[in-house]
């Protein structure tokens, strides 16, 4: 065996020699567009959406018409959208809203947040809700379904629009991770009857924090609006809802900053360069994968048409994945297992203690014991053995825009190092 073929863990030589850049997508690439795009607002002193020229009205109409859907609302937080969309659908105290045990905590907070119980489902090999678990898990009380979309990668959409239909569900897409993905051929978040996006951070394009609302639906899109801002269809000045058809309720507040929806506009503009990068940078690991493999890729229902942050590898067992862990990172490449016992990931629904212990913001317990509720939705730490496994025996590999294809191929050759002498 030579020094190239000897696992830098046992003492050989690492694949990666210079570290391979860490970052993350639209704010590593923000230049002096967005510093300008922002300052234009400050120097106007017009900061609030309701005005002429509104900037987050703006975006809304580009937002719209990336998408290809009708209608879009901007709000503050992903969290906020996907609860201004469940509530836009009609979701509320008694109803239950199945959510998959691995997405980002607030998908089921938010559901939480609009008085209905949130029933977590396994997730399968594509990492995203299983349809199978999605129709066990159908009660006379479940109103709605949300597929998340994780790591850029879309669920098996299909399949479960399929089965909420079938039973007369909402869906509401949580396009949070996957802003931009495609699913055959159309954008994510235009098959359900809702969704949401979050322009936070760690999100394919951001502004720090914000979200946004998309429906084709005028009902949904009004009561959307309506839980946005308490004042809504008050506003003078352009105003979408002076034409309405509901009459308004009183909700939340959650309206957005100018000056985010200002940054966003130039990160929307940006949009296509960012996911077309990040898909070459995951094209070029793929392709430079040994066709020779012991370990399985994560389903994808449509392979072109994911946002490209992640690509993700099962192995045979959790012991082995550990051990996949610890030699790819000796190896050079920051890589880890979905689920490790370990480290409390806010993504995996066996460490939401909150929800699990159904702890509520109020004595009298709601959601869980609202008189509206009739269902006896448990939970438990253990309860979804298939997500568990499946997660523990999952490694994912990481794409931003600080890297260049060379790296991603180096990940690669890593990964075929590693194979070669553990996988067996
Ligand atoms: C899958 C998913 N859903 C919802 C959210 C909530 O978005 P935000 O942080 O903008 O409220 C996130 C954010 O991390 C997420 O990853």
């Amino acid at each position: 065996m030579t020094d190239q073929e000897k696992l830098a863990i046992d003492g050989g030589s690492p694949v990666v020699t210079d570290p391979i850049p860490s970052g993350v997508s639209g704010p590593s690439i923000v230049g002096d567009e967005e510093i300008k795009a922002v300052t234009d607002v400050l120097r106007s002193q017009q900061l609030f959406r309701y005005s002429e020229g509104s900037q987050a009205a703006q975006l809304e109409q580009e937002a719209a018409e990336f998408l290809g859907t009708e209608y879009t609302l901007m709000v503050n937080s992903g969290t906020s959208a996907i609860i201004c969309a469940l509530t836009g659908v009609g979701v509320g105290p008694g109803d239950e809203v199945i959510v998959p045990g691995y997405t980002y905590i607030a998908t089921a907070a938010a559901v939480i947040a609009t008085g209905a119980v949130p029933v977590i489902a396994e997730v399968d090999e594509s990492l995203g809700l299983d349809p199978a678990d999605v129709e066990a898990k159908i009660t006379q009380y479940t109103k709605a379904v949300v597929p998340v979309h994780m790591r850029g990668v879309p669920v098996r959409l299909d399949e479960i629009v399929a089965v909420a239909r079938k039973h007369n569900l909402k869906v509401v897409e949580d396009c949070c991770q996957c802003v931009g993905g495609e699913y055959k051929g159309k954008r994510v978040g235009t098959y359900g009857d809702a969704a949401a996006w979050s322009l936070n951070y760690y999100k394919t394009i951001s502004s720090g924090e914000g979200g946004l609302v998309y429906t084709n639906d005028r009902d949904v899109y009004e009561r959307a609006c309506f839980t946005a801002d308490p004042g809504a269809p008050m506003w003078t000045g352009e105003n979408p809802l002076d034409d309405r058809r509901n009459d308004p309720f009183i909700s939340q507040t959650y309206r957005p900053s100018e000056v985010l929806a200002a940054m966003c506009r130039v990160q929307l503009s940006k949009i296509e360069d960012i996911l077309a990068h990040q898909r070459s940078l995951k094209n070029a690991f793929l392709g430079e994968l040994d066709e020779a493999r012991a370990y399985q890729f994560q389903h994808l229902d449509d392979p072109d048409g994911d946002t490209g942050v992640s690509a993700s590898v099962i192995v045979q067992n959790k012991e082995l994945a550990i051990g996949f862990e610890h030699a790819l990172n000796a190896e050079g490449v920051t890589v880890g297992t979905i689920y490790n016992d370990g480290f409390p990931d806010r993504h995996i629904y066996s460490y939401w203690d909150s929800i699990l212990e159904k702890r509520s913001p109020h004595p009298s317990g709601y959601p869980w014991k609202d008189p509206n509720y009739h269902g006896n939705v448990e939970y438990s730490k253990d309860m979804l053995p298939q997500t568990l496994d499946i997660l523990g025996r999952s490694l994912r590999f990481d794409f931003n825009m600080n890297m260049t294809e060379e790296h991603a191929r180096q990940m690669a050759r890593a990964l075929n190092k590693v194979d070669a002498a553990l996988g067996g």
